[in-house]
């Protein structure tokens, strides 16, 4: 083999890997099979910590933080770090809570993996959407009564309700709605959906910090749960959902 080849460094790639909501038992078998590979992996807090458990002790773990309130690197930079290792022969496991695919700005990580010329795979993960379901014994949908169901973002970049909302689809209880990153705004955003129609009554599930020992569920009418969420606003992130499915049977 000549030198040349010899000295050939591997190619690196990157794999956005969801992490499901937190518990290792939600990971999926391709997430723990890529995190074993991994060379380095680039996580956010909402990750957890149970798939530490899954890495080769020789690799490199950096944390990328991505938590509501907290400092976190700026997009561009995680990216830049990202395709930094890829470009000196590494395997980055770049893992984000969930699915990578939703709320979680994974198509500026592919754009700019892609731009540079690094090979990049997705891995999906089980969404907290779906996770809070199974964990209140919950359907998302219902024969006759909920045909729809729609995951929207409560947080605009300028951490306010975004102006752009479809608000008459939001108002609709006979769609499942699943709000993330709503925990601030899920007030106004009732106020706006009720002067649109939807009834105070209609039934919602706020699940906070999923997967973990401080998992908290509350129960109500939309009303009542934005106005739990005025007058104390839990620490952990929360996932808001809403529509005539959650009705308790
Ligand atoms: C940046 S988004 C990431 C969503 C993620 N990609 C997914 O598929 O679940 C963060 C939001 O997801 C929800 N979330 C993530 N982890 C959660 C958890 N452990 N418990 C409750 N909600 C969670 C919250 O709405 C939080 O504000």
């Amino acid at each position: 083999m000549s030198k040349l080849i010899e000295s050939a460094p591997a190619a690196g790639r990157i794999t956005l890997v969801g992490a499901g909501p937190g518990d290792a038992d939600l990971l999926t078998l391709r997430a723990i099979k890529r995190l074993q590979a991994a060379d380095v992996v680039l996580y956010d807090d909402l990750a957890g910590e149970d798939f530490m458990a899954y890495l080769h002790p020789d690799a490199e773990l950096v944390a990328v933080g991505k938590r509501a309130g907290h400092p976190s690197p700026r997009q561009d930079e995680v990216s830049r770090l990202a395709i930094s290792y890829a470009l000196r022969g590494k395997h980055v496991v770049r893992l984000k809570a969930g699915d990578p695919t939703l709320f979680a700005r994974a198509d500026e990580e592919l754009r700019a993996a892609r731009d540079a010329g690094i090979a990049v795979e997705i891995v999906p993960g089980i969404t907290t959407a779906t996770a809070a379901a199974a964990a209140i014994g919950a359907s998302l949908t219902k024969r006759g009564v909920a045909r729809r169901v729609q995951f929207v973002t409560g947080h605009d970049v300028d951490g306010r309700l975004p102006r752009d909302l479809d608000l008459a689809a939001l108002a609709d209880a006979t769609a499942t709605t699943c709000v993330y990153m709503g925990k601030a705004t899920f007030p106004a955003l009732v106020a706006q959906l009720i002067a649109r129609g939807l009834s105070a009554a209609t039934p919602a599930v706020m699940v906070e910090s999923l997967g973990t020992d401080a998992t908290n569920v509350q129960r109500g009418s939309v009303s009542e749960i934005a106005a739990r969420l005025t007058a104390d606003r839990p620490s952990g992130p929360c996932m808001i959902l809403y529509g005539a499915a959650l009705e308790e049977s």
